[in-house]
């Protein structure tokens, strides 16, 4: 461009003339633009547009133009600053209920099991259940709310509770309508986004023309058309729309899964043609058979096939474990294989210290997805021989350089499935697994009967520490608007985050210009200028920009970049900086079990988290619960271990989280940070009589399942205890009931049998 050159020239001549410095404005502005661009491309999509070398020459050329005109300089210029604002665009809604996943089955033994399971919960004996059997559709599920007739939000499901508004791009997919008649007033349907192989095919040889990068699959191209800020791209991509399911509704849609579809069908929607009623479990697999045969003339990428309960009722009965159905599973097609190379065994370090071995491929497409990257699990697995010894792969084991098929089911993390031993290179060597973490040198322990080692290092090492914050700040934990894992991956490099305490001293720190909470000595060994290891070097110093100075600059870019207030670094402006603070300061009040989840505790998942926020209801009970216990002995072992979903395991790694000095510093000092932890308060607590109670049922219960009785009770709000202790509120006790009803009575606990018990909670 000849704007550029002449720039150029003007900036080595070093004349100051009007004309001279009139280009040299319109240059650094183009430079500018050039650079945030590149910056935003790189930091907030992950996908680098500019290549490295381009990005240092845009940005020399930019410092120098600076150097010769400084009255043309200014503090937000991509010179002086790193990182890109947190991504905005589409608005959060919440679902109202949850959407949620579905488990998998794999095989025929998988879906037997379920039925037996089914049978088992609702008490059904040998009668047969009758299901339906449809395509699952590899695109994204979206939630359409109509109110009166008229469509008034769309939703993608994001984590299930919170998903993305994504309306305005809805409104320009043909399958779905935009107003309904004869629809209850309120009416969610929810289903399947997904682009056809045609428009797939369409979309890329565009993307081809335009020198724009191609979409790996439909899923992909569907998900990326539909998050698109211009509606108007939407609708340049066509888009269609499967309904499946439903959420919210203001009247029943039918009395079984296969009427609901039929309605939805009356009210115009498309619902899949191949859908069939089965009886039974041998009818569902015949079905599936049909469904695969057609798969590849389908025009459509489909993974599976679903099975629901058709009973709507007795779906309801069935309800929900924390994140998917007991009325529907998801049989998937076998995983698709391919032949690669093993080019290279990475370890990476998670949040619990765990060393995970990553195969590095020679990249290679299986299923039409292109693997770069398959999971090796642990040592034992690369070795060839699972936990308890016995071999896996015959006994083969992984070496860098061999020849491996991977193999891919759905959205699973690819695997090795198997090495040719005839290609491995004759200098091929058994791999040996490292025994001190490659990211701090701390030593990494396997314990006895794990199958993972892991590193001793605690929070002193960056990557756990950094896996750390991104789990605390992730949407079931503190949920920060503004700080998601880019940002707090950046302050943590930065200097300014090293713990979760450190969120919330981070604006006294800022405004009193004092952040950098490490050493610069630190840091210099994490940006690899002191024997750093790579993997960690180029991660650290990528996030930070500063694999683009020398040696020697980026020392000094680096303090200058920590010592900035948050207002004045790029991408962020005085009011962004107000706003995270500000978002920041009203997580000072967190729910119990967002706190426990946030903690990261090994094994400790959104649902347990919840499980003991419900059972200790406040931050004190909890703490004092945990910091007494005592494993496998004492009162307050027994409480924990028998609360329904908490088993050894996971009670052991609460406990030492509490009792180790450096884990429980972190977590007092965190807990100093906040200004209330508000307790848990059982769902539906006004509506129902169990609310909050806590129940043992005891004997043998006649009109519903032990586990019929268990789901309906959490499902009102209880507490559902495997023994009778003071804290029991209810017992209930059917024939046969021994020792605990005998607790029970002398304790002097409530206890109904099984008629009180229904109709306490049906009132009938
Ligand atoms: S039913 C409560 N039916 O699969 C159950 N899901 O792996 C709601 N999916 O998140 C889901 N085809 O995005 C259902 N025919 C189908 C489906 C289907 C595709 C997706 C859906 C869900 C995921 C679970």
């Amino acid at each position: 461009m000849a704007g550029s050159r002449r720039g150029k020239s003007g900036m080595s001549s070093g004349g100051a003339g009007n004309a001279d410095r009139q280009l040299a404005r319109a240059e650094i502005g183009r430079l500018r633009k050039l650079l945030r661009a590149a910056d935003l491309a790189y930091y907030q999509r992950d996908a680098p547009e500019m290549s490295d070398a381009r990005y240092d020459e845009a940005k020399r050329r930019l410092a120098a133009l600076e150097r010769a005109h400084p009255e043309l300089s200014t503090p937000d210029s991509p010179t002086r600053t790193v990182g890109a604002p947190p991504r905005e665009g589409f608005a959060r809604v919440r679902h109202e209920q949850a959407m949620l996943s579905l488990a998998n089955a794999f095989d025929a033994r998988d879906v037997r099991d379920f039925d037996e399971r089914i049978r088992r919960f609702l008490g059904l004996g040998d009668q047969v259940v009758t299901y339906t059997a449809e395509p699952k559709i590899d695109g994204l599920s979206l939630s359409l709310r109509y109110e009166r007739g008229v469509l008034v939000m769309a939703a993608t499901r994001g984590d299930g509770e919170v998903g993305e508004d994504v309306t305005a791009n809805a409104r320009t997919i043909a399958d779905i309508p935009q107003r309904l008649t004869g629809a209850p007033d309120i009416l969610e349907v929810r289903g399947e986004v997904y682009m056809t192989h045609a428009e797939f095919a369409a979309l890329n040889a565009a993307q081809d023309q335009a020198g724009a990068p191609r979409f790996a699959n439909p899923r992909n191209a569907a998900a990326g058309s539909l998050r698109q800020l211009d509606p108007e791209v939407t609708r340049a991509r066509p888009l269609c729309f499967f309904a499946y399911a439903w959420g919210v509704v203001s009247a029943p849609l039918g009395r079984t899964q296969m009427e609901a579809l039929e309605r939805f069908a009356q009210l115009g929607f498309s619902t899949n043609p191949l859908t069939r009623l089965c009886r039974g479990p041998d009818a569902l697999l015949a079905h599936y058979g049909v469904i695969e045969q057609q798969r590849a003339e389908l025009g459509y990428d489909i993974d599976g096939v679903v099975y629901k309960v058709n009973d709507l009722d007795w779906q309801r009965r069935l309800g929900f474990r924390a994140t998917t159905p007991r009325w529907a599973i998801a049989h998937k097609f076998p995983a698709e294989t391919a032949w690669t190379r093993l080019e290279r065994i990475d370890i990476q370090v998670g949040r619990t210290g765990a060393l995970s071995p990553v195969a590095r491929l020679k990249p290679v497409t299986v299923g039409g997805v292109v693997v770069s990257n398959a999971t090796l699990h642990n040592e034992d697995y690369i070795a060839g021989r699972s936990a308890d010894g016995t071999p896996i792969r015959d006994g083969k084991d992984i070496r860098e350089g061999d020849w491996v098929k991977i193999y891919r089911a759905g959205d699973v993390i690819p695997k090795v499935a198997d090495v040719d031993l005839a290609r491995r290179p004759a200098d091929a060597r058994p791999y040996v697994f490292p025994t001190k973490c490659p990211e701090c040198g701390s030593d990494a322990l396997r314990e006895e009967g794990d199958s993972v080692r892991r590193c001793q290092g605690g929070m002193f090492c960056p990557a756990q520490a950094m896996e750390r914050l991104r789990h605390f700040v992730s949407r079931p934990a503190f949920d920060i608007v503004g700080l998601g894992s880019r940002q707090v991956e950046t302050f943590y490099l930065l200097g300014w985050i090293r713990e979760p305490a450190d969120i919330f001293t981070l604006q006294a720190r800022d405004s009193a210009g004092e952040k950098t909470l490490v050493t610069l000595d630190e840091v210099l060994q994490r940006i690899g200028r002191s024997g750093a290891p790579e993997a960690q070097r180029r991660e650290l110093a990528g996030l930070l920009g500063l694999e683009r100075f020398a040696p020697e600059t980026a020392r000094a870019a680096y303090l200058e970049r920590s010592r900035m207030p948050l207002g004045r670094q790029h991408g962020w402006g005085e009011k962004s900086a107000a706003r995270l603070f500000a978002a920041i300061e009203r997580r000072r009040r967190i729910e119990l079990d967002r706190l426990i989840f946030a903690l990261g505790i090994r094994h400790v998942g959104e649902a347990a988290a919840r499980l003991l926020a419900l059972h200790y209801r406040d931050w004190a009970a909890f703490e004092t619960a945990l910091s007494g216990a005592v494993p496998g002995t004492g009162a307050q072992w027994d409480e924990l271990v028998n609360i329904d979903g908490v088993g050894d395991v996971m009670a052991r790694a609460l406990v030492t989280a509490f009792h180790q000095p450096g884990e429980r510093a972190l977590i007092d000092r965190l807990v100093a940070q906040l200004t209330q932890v508000i307790p848990a308060e059982p769902p539906a607590a006004d509506a129902s009589p169990i609310a909050g109670r806590t129940i043992v049922f005891t004997g043998t219960l006649e009109r519903m399942t032990r586990a019929e009785a268990k789901a309906r009770a959490e499902a009102l709000g209880a507490r559902v205890a495997g023994s009778v202790s003071r804290r029991t509120d209810l017992v209930v006790a059917g024939p046969g009931a021994g020792s605990k009803a005998k607790k029970a009575a002398e304790l002097g606990i409530e206890t109904l049998d099984e008629d009180g018990w229904l109709k306490l909670i049906d009132g009938k």
